[in-house]
């Protein structure tokens, strides 16, 4: 048969992240600067029909499962319901997944649902105001919530929570989000933030770790044991959930995203296609290899595939993040932020 995505260290990539716009109407710190972003001019983003025809040399070709849209903020673009529609007519049994705020989702996700999203992960740190206001810089809880409610209400399951925990901003909240994520039927996820801010602030003294956040949980009444739905390569190590005053009862589950302290590399399955369609074999990696000069010109599908497979035949073995603060060299900060990587 073909041959698939696969890397040096053995790993196949059948999960596709392709980012679609590098824009976001949020400015979260641990993502983005406050101001300043100099946006992608649209001639450089892939155009629908370029981005149809990337997932199609995937998903026939080269062994992608999955597929994942994200940003920036992929609500962002105002063609987004025609790309997941033109995607779900060539492909009608595959993942379609998106990653987003939810800011703005309250009048599409009837839409998107209608076109063929599967679901989606919401991203959520926090459930008071005045802390969104400073985690995003930008006055959208409720539009959030609202987003959120109305995927819910649309079909767009099962739905994700994300919530990066900063110390000192939000890590108080952590089982007052499992309770409302529990209460909603949502699965919430704590991820450990990762050194893709704009401004480097990120420490790893500073960063709040899988084995806190599950201690938080602890002292705010919750009861965690070991999911035993099998992993799949999935970022998150999934806990079922029970209350102290019901241990018996399990409620719901939570995930945690130890990036950090307890990296996925060797189980990875990700390629990424940034918003100006370059292939990023790893979140992390320092080389870029770019498909729309293809794209845009003679190239047949073969080539693309071609030269997608030597692009992730390159992938970085891990990230090396965890010896980040420890006195290691070979981690660097990537130069550019999250929102324009693609999430
Ligand atoms: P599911 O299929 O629902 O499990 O999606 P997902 O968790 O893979 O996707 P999502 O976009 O919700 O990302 C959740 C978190 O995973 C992000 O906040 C990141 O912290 C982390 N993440 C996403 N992509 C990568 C990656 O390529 N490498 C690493 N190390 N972390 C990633
Ligand atoms: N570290 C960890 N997760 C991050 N996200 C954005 N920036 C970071 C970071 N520095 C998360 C968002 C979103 C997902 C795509 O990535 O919360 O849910
Ligand atoms: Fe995969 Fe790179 Fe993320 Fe590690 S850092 S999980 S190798 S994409």
């Amino acid at each position: 048969g073909q041959r698939g995505l696969v890397d040096r260290f053995g790993r196949v990539a059948t999960d596709l992240r392709i980012s679609l716009i590098d824009k976001c109407n949020l400015r979260c710190t641990y993502c983005m600067p406050a101001d300043g972003m100099a946006w992608l001019p649209k001639s450089k983003l892939m155009t629908a029909a370029e981005v149809r025809r990337i997932v199609m040399i995937g998903v026939r070709d080269l062994g992608v499962r999955e597929l994942r849209l994200t940003g920036g903020e992929p609500l962002v673009r105002v063609d987004l319901v025609d790309i997941v529609a033109g995607i779900r007519e060539d492909h009608p049994d595959l993942p379609i997944s998106l990653t987003t705020n939810a800011v703005g989702l309250e009048k599409k996700a009837e839409a998107l649902a209608a076109a063929g999203l599967s679901r989606i992960n919401v991203s959520l740190d926090t459930l008071h105001a005045s802390t969104f206001k400073e985690l995003a810089r930008r006055d959208q809880l409720d539009a959030t919530l609202d987003g959120v409610a109305a995927a819910h209400a649309a079909g767009l399951t099962p739905i994700k929570i994300n919530a990066v925990l900063m110390r000192g901003v939000n890590d108080h909240e952590a089982p007052q989000l499992l309770d409302w994520a529990l209460k909603r039927g949502y699965e919430l996820r704590f991820i450990e933030q990762m050194p893709l801010d704009a401004d480097h602030g990120w420490r790893k003294e500073n960063m709040v770790t899988s084995a806190e956040i599950r201690e938080s949980l602890a002292a705010g009444g919750f009861v965690l044991s070991s999911d035993p739905r099998e992993r799949n390569g999935a970022p998150a190590e999934r806990f079922q959930v029970a209350r102290a005053e019901s241990t018996e009862s399990i409620e719901g589950t939570v995930g945690i995203i130890a990036s950090v302290t307890e990296p996925f590399c060797t189980d990875c399955r990700r390629t990424r296609i940034t918003a100006e369609g370059r292939i990023m074999a790893c979140l992390f990696s320092r080389t870029e290899t770019d498909l729309l000069d293809l794209l845009r010109s003679d190239a047949s599908d073969e080539d693309i595939a071609n030269r997608w497979r030597e692009a992730m035949w390159g992938k970085p073995r891990a990230h090396g993040m965890d010896h980040t603060g420890l006195g290691d060299e070979d981690f660097v900060q990537p130069d550019r932020s999250m929102s324009a990587i693609g999430g």
